[in-house]
């Protein structure tokens, strides 16, 4: 199995899911080799839950890295098969994923499917291009 896929499934160990007993995982590669792993944290008041795709990106951006670090973005649930990320993740990637990163989806078995920002979220709303200065 990849690297990515089994980090993505340590990741997932950590997730906090005790309404919908759905843990997902993600894990971020870095050019330096390092791993930074999101689980999806759940609220009793549902709205709040936080998917373990933002969970990793908001991490990364808060230990420093940014978004010219990232080589690839991996996703794991149990699912049948690969995992779809949702909406919402889709639109935070598209402002902190660079659009040549590997976006890897997969299930806990290891099956997986490779693909882009580009086409999980085409005609994507993005404001902002700059520094973050
Ligand atoms: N979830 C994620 O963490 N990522 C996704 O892309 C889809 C859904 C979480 C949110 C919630 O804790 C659980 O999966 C069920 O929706």
């Amino acid at each position: 199995m990849k690297k990515g896929i089994k980090e993505a499934i340590k990741a997932r160990q950590k997730s906090y899911s005790p309404y919908s007993k759905f843990k997902v995982g993600a894990a971020i590669e870095l050019k330096d080799g390092t791993f930074i792993h999101g689980a999806n944290i759940e609220n009793s008041s549902y709205g709040l839950t936080s998917c373990a795709e933002r969970n990793a990106l908001f991490s990364l951006i808060s230990q420093g890295y940014h978004k010219e670090d990232i080589v690839a973005l991996y996703v794991t649930g149990d699912t049948p098969g690969p995992i779809s990320p949702c909406g919402a993740c889709r639109q935070v990637m598209v402002e902190l994923v660079p659009k040549t990163a590997k976006i890897v989806l997969s299930n806990i078995k290891g099956d997986f499917e490779e693909t882009t920002l580009e086409k999980l979220l085409p005609y994507a709303f993005e404001e902002f291009e700059g520094d973050n200065d």
